[in-house]
């Protein structure tokens, strides 16, 4: 049997104690990081989540606590209490290292079994194991750290709207499903057998009504669901600081934005950030970094050689520009000699992902020269690239071709982040932060060969460019705004539509019939027939800003039980199987399923 902590009280979190502390009886709980038996002593390092403490038994200890003491092994849970004494050999390593606990009262709380991997900061177990016994992992200072960071963050921003006279409204999470967007979670109705509610992929239309309702300031820390591919920085669950407001502009929204940026800055870390932040349109950071996001700590700018090339004899290049495309490259400079010819056949195979064909590249060392493609270009076009593109010695051009502008941009875009992050060409001294703005209102879907709301279908057009909606759809701006930060959107809003007209033109845009609209929205375009105020506001993905503000790899470290690429959740095995009793009760039959998806 375990022993209780009958007659004892923690007094003490393990990382407090000091120097000054000494003399004084205290006592501490935690977990037993290690013990060292050196026959007449036995020193314990016990920690808990604000660091370790070292707990001593020697000569002077009573026999029963110091067979206790001896038993002790790696995650048993210990309460013990004693005095504070100055350590003979002090660890200039630990905030508590001037001191140790001489222990008079020893209770072992709970065993351990031996864990399967040591509780080590920055571990370099393999993330699956990690994930399956995520409540060890948990105990990792590292971990900890980025868990308690993640509530400051929180907190800040509670503070900081309710400073700001906004309200914290809850909104349902069962709703109805809507197709715009990505896919939805769908939870079926016991009640209502072959009926389901969805999970809000956000509760963007929930805000909206209570814009309507007059709470002209909300705010909310909330949990948002999608069904979509997931990413280093997604998870299918993820919360959104999420925030509206009524009567006002994109400035306003924004200022709020950086306001919260601002104060979460200098609360959490101590770093001062300048307000406002640069803005720039959606086209210019296309076609400067390739990117809605871009990473504006590092150059790599793109360079446009589609000019130069309008007579070119080169099939590639000639192929893309006929049909509307683009060639563009970026130089790397001063880098020729570290990226081997090797290197850029793997990073031209690398960037098929995005849809380009390969690189063309051309590399100038102090040794000599060599290109991909130079040698199909007439003299003047090789001489106009380099000028263009500012070639020297050590340089390394490299050109992507693509008859859709989105190719090259998406391939170069994510090429410059590659080779940035491949020879830290990044200033990391400051967070960079920005504004992307101007997005178009719509983009064409090939697949479902109508526009697409680029954010969702109740984003507010720029005023002038409200006829163009049913002229040239593809040439509407939206007032809408990303918030990037080092080369991340960490938030997104707009302006919304609250004028029914003109928001039955957006519907119409979209595709949809009045009927169609009515059968999806019908209660939105209801209530914004009785006194809508123009309202806008936006969302920034905590996990993500958590990530960033923790210099985190992934989201899935910044939250607590993540799940993994394939949805689930390894520890518990999420998405499980339920009984035959449950699914009829549902009213729902399970259609065989073929071997393949079995095994996924
Ligand atoms: P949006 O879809 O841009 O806007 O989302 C806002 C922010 O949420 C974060 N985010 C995610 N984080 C983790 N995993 C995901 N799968 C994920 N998807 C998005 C991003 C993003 O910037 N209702 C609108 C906001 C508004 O218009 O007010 C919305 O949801 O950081």
């Amino acid at each position: 049997m375990a022993d209780t902590m009958t007659g004892l009280k923690r007094t003490h979190y393990c990382g407090e104690p000091r120097l000054s502390d000494s003399g004084k009886e205290i006592t501490v709980c935690g977990w037993v990081q290690r013990q060292r038996d050196l026959g007449q002593l036995i020193f314990i390092d016990l920690r808990d989540r604000t660091g370790i403490l070292q707990l001593a038994f020697d000569d002077g200890t009573n026999r029963e606590i110091f067979e206790k003491a001896f038993t002790a092994r790696a995650e048993f849970v210990l309460c013990a209490k004693g005095f504070l004494r100055e350590r003979s050999a002090k660890n200039p390593d630990l905030p508590t290292g001037d001191v140790e606990l001489f222990v008079t009262d020893l209770r072992v709380l709970a065993k351990s079994e031996t864990p399967p991997f040591e509780i080590v900061e920055n571990s370099k177990v393999k993330e699956e194991l990690r994930l399956k016994y995520r409540y060890l992992d948990l105990r990792r200072a590292d971990m900890q750290q980025k868990i308690m960071t993640r509530h400051k963050i929180t907190k800040v921003a509670r503070d900081y709207f309710d400073e700001n006279g906004f309200l914290e409204i809850e909104t349902p999470n069962l709703i109805v499903s809507t197709p715009e967007g990505a896919r939805d979670y769908l939870v079926p109705s016991r009640v209502f057998p072959g009926r389901f509610f969805a999970l809000p992929q956000s509760p963007q239309q929930y805000k909206q009504l209570l814009m309507l309702s007059g709470f002209d300031r909300y705010m909310q820390i909330a949990r948002c669901f999608r069904d979509e591919d997931l990413r280093a920085d997604r998870q299918p669950e993820f919360t959104q600081i999420d925030l509206e407001m009524s009567f006002v502009t994109p400035d306003d929204v924004m200022a709020i934005g950086e306001g919260f940026m601002k104060r979460v800055y200098k609360e959490v870390l101590n770093i001062d950030i300048e307000t406002p932040f640069p803005r720039l349109p959606y086209q210019e950071a296309m076609e400067r970094f390739g990117s809605d996001k871009p990473d504006m700590r590092f150059g790599l700018e793109l360079i446009d050689v589609s000019d130069l090339l309008a007579n070119t004899n080169f099939r590639v290049f000639q192929n893309a520009l006929q049909n509307g495309g683009a060639v563009r490259g970026i130089n790397l400079k001063g880098h020729a000699d570290q990226l081997s010819r090797k290197e850029i056949d793997k990073l031209t195979e690398w960037i098929k992902d995005y849809g380009a064909m390969g690189i063309a590249w051309t590399r100038l060392t102090e040794k000599g020269e060599s290109s991909s493609y130079e040698k199909f270009l007439a003299d003047e076009e090789v001489s106009a690239i380099r000028t263009k593109m500012n070639a020297e010695p050590g340089d390394i051009l490299m050109l992507v071709a693509s008859p859709k502008q989105q190719v090259v941009f998406d391939a170069l875009g994510a090429l410059r982040c590659e080779l940035a992050r491949r020879f830290h060409l990044a200033d990391t001294s400051n967070p960079n932060l920005l504004w992307v703005t101007d997005f178009p209102l719509l983009e064409f879907d090939e697949d479902e060969n109508r526009f697409v709301a680029k954010h969702h279908p109740f984003t507010m057009p720029r005023e002038e460019d409200i006829p163009l909606l049913k002229t040239a759809p593809e040439k509407v701006c939206a007032k809408a705004y990303d918030m990037v930060l080092n080369g991340n959107e960490v938030g997104g809003g707009s302006i919304r539509i609250n004028d029914p007209e003109l928001q039955e033109m957006m519907f119409e845009a979209l595709g949809f019939t009045p009927e169609s609209a009515h059968a999806q929205f019908g209660y939105l375009i209801d209530a914004f027939q009785y006194g809508a105020p123009p309202h806008g506001g936006m969302a920034f993905g905590l996990d993500r800003l958590v990530m960033l503000m923790t210099d985190s790899e992934s989201i899935r470290d910044v939250i607590a039980f993540p799940k993994v690429a394939s949805s689930c959740e390894l520890m518990t095995n999420a998405p499980g199987i339920v009984d035959e009793k449950q699914l009829q009760e549902l009213g729902i039959a399970i259609l065989p399923q073929d071997d393949t998806k079995k095994d996924e």
